[in-house]
C-alpha cells in the first residue's frame, strides 16, 4: 500500500522532537536537478525538521570508504542551479564494487558506515539501477528513502524523474538548430538522443522539435519504411529530413536479436551461466552502440541524400535544470524530508499529480517504464504525419 504525502504550502516548520540523522547520496548518471533536490531534502530536513544532514561522496563507493561532506546552512547554499552533483555519484552497486581489477561485495562496509554516523536514513537519488540497490540495502536492514532521477524518464511508478524535462528542453533546441544544416544542404540529420532502453526523451524532443522520422526503442523499425517516409517527403518538395534517433532504437531483425539475448539472461540460473549472459548482452551493447552511424549510411544508400550525424550525448545531462525540474527536485526532496521525519521508510517518493506518492522499493525496483504504445504523444507524432518506423 502507498501512502499520499503532500506538503501544504501554508504548513508550518515542525519543531523536532528528537534529532534524526540522515545521509544522501547521488547514485547512476548525473542530471540537471541533482542539487535542487539535495537542497531540498537537506533544507527541509534541517530547517524544518531539525535533522542533521550528512553526504556521501560518489554514491554507494563514498559511502563504503566513508567519504562524508557535511550538508548544512552553508553547503546547501547556491546550489539550486547549478547542474552535476555537488556530492560525485558513480555506477557502482554495494554487492559487487570494483576496486583495482577485483570485484568485492562491499556490504558490510556500507552497514558499519551506517552505523558509525547513527543514521536513521539513507537517501539514495537515482535511476532504475539506484533503485534496485536501494532495495537491497533496505533488506539488509538499512533505512531507505529513494528519489527517481534520469534524464531518461524510465523509473516505474513515478509520472516522472527530474532531469527529463531539462534534458527534453536541450535535445529539443539542438533539434531546431539542426533544421538550418538540413535545410540549407538538402541534407538527412540523423540525431542520436540518449534514454538508454526507452524512447521518452526521443519522443518528446523529436516531437517538439518537429523531427521528421522518430525511432525509439519500444517501436522496433522497418529501415525501408523509413527511407520511404524520407523519399516521399523529398518528392513533395522537402529533400531533407531530421532524424531523431533514440540511442537505444533498434530495426526489427536487431530487436529480435536482442530479445532473445536478454530471455538467455532470464533463464540462466548457475553463477557461471550469469556472468557469460552478462557479458554476451554486454557485447551486444557495445556492438549496438554504433547503430546510429549504420543508420545514416544506410538511409544515405537508400535515398541517395547525403547523410550527417549529430549525437547529443553527456550535453543533454549538463548545466542548469529548467524551472520544472527545479520545482519538482523541490517538491520531492522536501517530501522525502517530511516522510523521514513520519518514520516512513523503504520507498521512492514518487511524482504523482501536483503531489508526491511514497512508494513501496519493492514495487519500482527492476522495473522499467517504457512508452507505451497507446501513449497520447505517440498517437499525435502519427497524426502530424511523423515517421515512426513502423
Ligand atoms: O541514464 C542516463 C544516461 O544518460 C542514459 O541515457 C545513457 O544510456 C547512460 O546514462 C549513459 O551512461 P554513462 O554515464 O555511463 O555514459
Amino acid at each position: 500500500m502507498s501512502t499520499r504525502v503532500t506538503l501544504l504550502a501554508s504548513e508550518k516548520p515542525e519543531a523536532a522532537t528528537m534529532t534524526k540523522y540522515i545521509g544522501v547520496l547521488t547514485s547512476g548518471g548525473d542530471c540537471p536537478g541533482l542539487n535542487a533536490a539535495i537542497r531540498g531534502v537537506g533544507k527541509a530536513a534541517v530547517g524544518s525538521f531539525g535533522m542533521e544532514v550528512i553526504g556521501f561522496r560518489d554514491g554507494f563507493r563514498g559511502l563504503m570508504e566513508n567519504r562524508t561532506v557535511p550538508l548544512d546552512g552553508s553547503t546547501l547554499s547556491g546550489i539550486l542551479t547549478l547542474g552535476g552533483t555537488i556530492l560525485g555519484t558513480s555506477r557502482d552497486k554495494p554487492y559487487r564494487m570494483l576496486i583495482g581489477d577485483k570485484e568485492i561485495d562491499a556490504t558490510e562496509a556500507i552497514i558499519a558506515n551506517y552505523k558509525k554516523h547513527h543514521l536513521d536514513a539513507l537517501v539514495c537519488l537515482g535511476g532504475g539501477g539506484t533503485q534496485k540497490n536501494a532495495l537491497y540495502l533496505k533488506e539488509k536492514g538499512l533505512n531507505i528513502v529513494t528519489l527517481p532521477k534520469t534524464i531518461d524518464n524510465d523509473v516505474a511508478l513515478t509520472d516522472v524523474t527530474f532531469g527529463f524535462d531539462t534534458a527534453m528542453g536541450i535535445a529539443t533546441e539542438a533539434i531546431d538548430r539542426l533544421h538550418s544544416t538540413a535545410h540549407s544542404h538538402h541534407r538527412i540529420v540523423v540525431v542520436e538522443i540518449m534514454g538508454h532502453r526507452s524512447g521518452w526523451l526521443a519522443l518528446g524532443a523529436g516531437i517538439a522539435g518537429g523531427a521528421d522520422v522518430i525511432l525509439i526503442p519500444e517501436i522496433p523499425y522497418d529501415l525501408d519504411r523509413v527511407a520511404r517516409a524520407i523519399r516521399s517527403r523529398s518528392r513533395g518538395g522537402k529533400p531533407f529530413s531530421i532524424v531523431a534517433v533514440a540511442e537505444g532504437a533498434m530495426s526489427e531483425p536487431d530487436a529480435a536479436a536482442f530479445r532473445a539475448a536478454g530471455k538467455k539472461k532470464e533463464k540462466a540460473k548457475t553463477k557461471a551461466e550469469k556472468k557469460t549472459s552478462r557479458a554476451t548482452l554486454a557485447a551486444w551493447e557495445a556492438a549496438h552502440a554504433g547503430n546510429t552511424m549504420r543508420l545514416a549510411k544506410q538511409l544515405e544508400e537508400l535515398t541517395h541524400l547525403e547523410s550527417r550525424v549529430t549525437i547529443l550525448g553527456y550535453v543533454q545531462r549538463g548545466g542548469t535544470p529548467s524551472a520544472v525540474d527545479r520545482l519538482l527536485a523541490t517538491r520531492l526532496g522536501t517530501a522525502c524530508a517530511r516522510l523521514i521525519q513520519d518514520g516512513a521508510y523503504g520507498v521512492m517518493v514518487a511524482a504523482r499529480g501536483d503531489g508526491t506518492e511514497a512508494v513501496p522499493l519493492e514495487k519500482v525496483a527492476g522495473k522499467r517504464k517504457l512508452v507505451p504504445l497507446d501513449h497520447p504523444w505517440i498517437r499525435s507524432a502519427r497524426l502530424v504525419g511523423t515517421s515512426l518506423g513502423d
